[in-house]
C-alpha cells in the first residue's frame, strides 16, 4: 500500500511511522507512507497556502490552488483509491474502515489547519472525511497518523502471527477479551484457572463469554450497531 500524506507540519508525521509495526510494515515492503508540503505548492514565494474566509470570521482558510495543484500532481503519479480528508466533522473512524481501507492500494490523506479547506476542493477531489473523534485537533497530521497506524497493522503480512487483528477489540463488534502472562499469582491475585488447565476449546468459549460481558457492560452500543 502507498499512503501520500499533504500537510503544512510534515515534522509533526515524521516520527510516527519510524517505530514498531509501522516501521515493521515500511521494512517489508508491505507499506510506503511519503509526506509531501503543501507550502511546495504555495501560491507566492512567501510561502502562503492560507487565506482570509469570504463572508469575514476569525481564521485563515486553506486556499484551493495550493491543495488542487498538489493532488494534480500526485494523481500523474498515483491513481488514488480514497482520497481522504482529515476533519472533525468528517465520519468517525471505526474499525470497519480501517479494515476497508488496509484492502486499498494507493490512499491519499489531505490534513487540514486553521479553519479547514476550502469547501471546493471537499466538493470536487475528496472522496471520503474521516474524523477520529468529537474533539478538535489543531490540525489534521494526529488523525492522519492515528487512521495510518490503524489501517497500516491491518495489511496482510504486517502483523506476525496473522490471526491476531483477528482477535482485536471492534473486529465482531465486541472487545478483547482480558489478557494475562506469568506470573500466574502476583501479591495474591491469581489469574483464571481455565486459562492454565490446558482445554483450548474451554478456553476459546471462555473468552468469547468475556468478549461478550464486558462489550454489554462498558460498550453495549457495540452490540446494537450491526452496520
Ligand atoms: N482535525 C481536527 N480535529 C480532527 C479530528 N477530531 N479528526 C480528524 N481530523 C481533525
Amino acid at each position: 500500500m502507498h499512503i501520500d500524506i499533504i500537510t503544512v507540519v510534515p515534522a509533526l508525521l515524521e516520527g510516527p511511522f519510524s517505530h514498531s509495526i509501522l516501521k515493521r510494515a515500511t521494512d517489508k515492503g508491505l507499506l510506503t507512507v511519503e509526506l509531501h508540503d503543501l507550502r511546495k505548492w504555495a501560491i507566492n514565494k512567501h510561502g502562503q497556502i492560507d487565506d482570509y474566509q469570504y463572508g469575514g470570521g476569525a481564521g485563515m482558510v486553506m486556499m484551493c490552488e495550493p491543495l488542487a495543484n498538489a493532488i494534480d500532481h500526485l494523481q500523474t503519479l498515483r491513481k488514488y483509491d480514497e482520497i481522504i480528508y482529515l476533519t472533525p466533522d468528517g465520519t468517525t473512524l471505526n474499525q470497519k474502515t480501517a479494515n476497508f481501507l488496509s484492502m486499498k492500494e494507493n490512499l491519499l490523506m489531505i490534513c487540514g489547519h486553521y479553519k479547514g479547506i476550502d469547501q471546493r476542493i471537499r466538493d470536487h477531489y475528496v472522496t471520503r472525511e474521516i474524523s477520529i473523534g468529537d474533539y478538535v485537533l489543531s490540525g489534521g497530521e494526529l488523525a492522519a497518523a492515528v487512521l495510518v497506524d490503524s489501517i497500516g497493522r491491518l495489511i496482510p503480512g504486517v502483523l506476525n502471527d496473522e490471526t491476531s487483528a483477528l482477535f482485536d477489540s471492534f473486529q465482531d463488534n465486541l472487545l478483547a477479551p482480558p489478557v494475562y502472562t506469568r506470573p500466574a499469582d502476583f501479591r495474591g491475585w491469581k489469574i483464571p484457572d481455565i486459562l492454565i488447565q490446558g482445554d483450548l476449546k474451554k478456553v476459546d468459549e471462555w473468552r468469547l463469554e468475556q468478549s461478550i460481558e464486558r462489550t454489554k457492560s462498558l460498550r453495549p452500543d457495540l452490540l446494537k450497531d450491526d452496520e
